[in-house]
């Protein structure tokens, strides 16, 4: 974005903005990114004013960085900042915003970016007052980034659309899925796309099936008022997993233009195969986690944690089958699950390939030879590790297994946080990260039978321990009986 530009949050003093919007764009700051004079508008509704929010900055990002923040670039970085006062209703809230943005030199301002951190019931609210207040007029060019979930099912994610669009064109909507702004997660497409190696083995003649896992730890903390509401097919499946399944799937884009790239995505969500209610209860699978012990920790069962109904059907983890009717992948399952309070935080992509074709070593001392794994490890560990036979060393021709591993990441280089490339792309307009509003209704198509027959059912609810990999009847989803899930990288 060329020119002055304010960049206004909406939420600042939400847990997004504090844990990870301020480290991110601190992090431009260190890097020198933001040397365009870029402003900062805070906008809450605590009765704050810029000295104290400034100094909310500077102790979240001593928290967060302690020794080594760099504090001539937290100066520079806090001093960008003003903070509004203001309630999501309040007209007048949004004229003081407008003047702020507007003074001290009325018409600076060219170019204004406003960012959503706020929960979804405000985003309709926040989007008619800022163009009610004329802050969509103000000269420049205007981007409105808004966070998921983009809408509860399809039918209000198109009227969210809808009404976005009254205000906005297409190009000035950045939908963020903070996967996407994970180097680890792009570099899914790097991997597939710089290696010439790779693309013959990708399509249904090698692969046998793909898993994609998103498993965490922790459970639903305190964010039960809006989990409970959601479930993990709402949460992670429809936006995460999916964006991770579109990579994997994708055919090469004639470019990295933003929208060549997402034509591609959309195109795998539109192969995917509509679920039916018959096939419904063998493709997709919903549990709650049980009270029990966590390292060490007691744990309370999903239904007991606060906040949330005792009678609640809302499932924390999720295991669904797709199938992608298209020439490279018919016949190919793709088995996704995720789920909170799991055995291990583990998010990756194994694709595991056919077995060979005529088992010449079967008659050696290595029994039940492993089939052919490609895993990407996507956090906390980043790697990649091919699984493949060499000879063992000895007297006897015999297979052994070979690893070979790769670190994404050397040891001197720094994970970045996934909000920093994403907001610097905002910054600067390139909207290939972020989602274009036909995938998100694609996704919400995807979901949608398994969505309707949950919200009318109590049936099928398994439960599981916490602390394990989720429930035994998961199992059932494989169609083959050598499949199983892998649970380690
Ligand atoms: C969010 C979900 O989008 O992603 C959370 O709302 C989930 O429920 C989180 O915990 C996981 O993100 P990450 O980056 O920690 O894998």
């Amino acid at each position: 974005m060329s020119g002055p530009c304010h960049f206004v949050v909406f939420g600042a003093l939400g847990h997004l903005v504090t844990t990870k919007l301020l480290p991110a764009l601190y992090h431009l700051e260190l890097v020198g990114r933001l040397d365009e004079p870029l402003s900062f508008v805070a906008f809450a509704r605590r009765d704050w004013d810029t000295e104290r929010w400034r100094v909310h900055v500077n102790n979240a990002l001593a928290e967060q960085y302690g020794a080594h923040l760099d504090v001539a670039a937290a100066r520079r970085f806090i001093q960008r900042f003003e903070y509004v006062k203001g309630d999501y209703t309040d007209p007048a809230a949004f004229q003081h915003l407008l003047a702020r943005i507007n003074t001290p030199q009325p018409g600076i301002c060219e170019n204004v970016v406003f960012y959503l951190a706020i929960p979804p019931d405000h985003f309709v609210d926040v989007v008619r007052r800022l163009d009610d207040a004329g802050l969509n007029s103000v000269v420049g060019q205007h981007r409105i980034v808004v966070e998921k979930p983009f809408g509860t099912d399809l039918v209000s994610a198109r009227e969210l659309n809808a009404e976005l669009r009254r205000h906005y064109e297409e190009e000035q909507v950045y939908r963020i899925d903070h996967y996407l702004g994970k180097e680890t997660v792009q570099n899914l497409l790097v991997f597939r796309f710089a290696n010439s190696v790779i693309e013959p083995l990708w399509n249904r003649h090698y692969i046998d099936h793909v898993q994609i896992t998103v498993a965490e730890e922790s459970g639903i903390g305190g964010r039960a008022s809006y989990f409970d509401r959601s479930g993990t097919l709402r949460d992670m499946v429809q936006n995460h997993l999916l964006q991770l399944l579109t990579l994997v799937a994708m055919e090469a884009p004639a470019s990295l233009d933003a929208d060549a790239l997402r034509d591609e995505k959309v195109k795998v969500l539109r192969s995917i195969r509509q679920i039916t209610v018959d096939s419904l209860n063998d493709v997709a699978l919903r549990a709650q986690y049980e009270a029990g012990e966590v390292n060490g920790a007691v744990v309370s069962a999903y239904r007991d944690e606060p906040g949330v109904a005792d009678n609640s059907n809302t499932e924390s983890y999720v295991a669904i089958k797709f199938h992608i009717d298209n020439w490279r992948w018919r016949g190919v399952p793709f088995y996704l699950r995720s789920g909170k309070r799991l055995a291990a935080r583990h998010t990756m992509v194994a694709i595991r390939f056919r077995d060979p074709p005529h088992q010449l070593f079967c008659d050696t001392p290595c029994e039940n030879m492993e089939p052919n794994w490609l895993v990407f490890a996507i956090q906390p560990e980043e790697s990649i590790r091919f699984e493949l036979y060499a000879r063992e060393p000895g007297l006897s021709m015999t297979p052994r297994l070979l690893r070979i591993d790769t670190n994404y990441r050397a040891e001197h280089e720094q994970p970045l946080n996934a909000y920093a490339t994403l907001l610097m792309d905002v910054i600067e307009g390139d909207r290939s990260l972020f989602i274009r509003f036909d995938e998100v209704e694609m996704a919400w198509q995807v979901i949608e039978p398994v969505l309707r027959h949950w919200s009318q059912t109590s049936e099928r609810l398994y439960s599981y321990a916490p602390g394990s990999w989720g429930p035994k009847e998961a199992r059932a989803l494989f169609e083959k009986p050598y499949q199983s899930w892998r649970n380690q990288p």
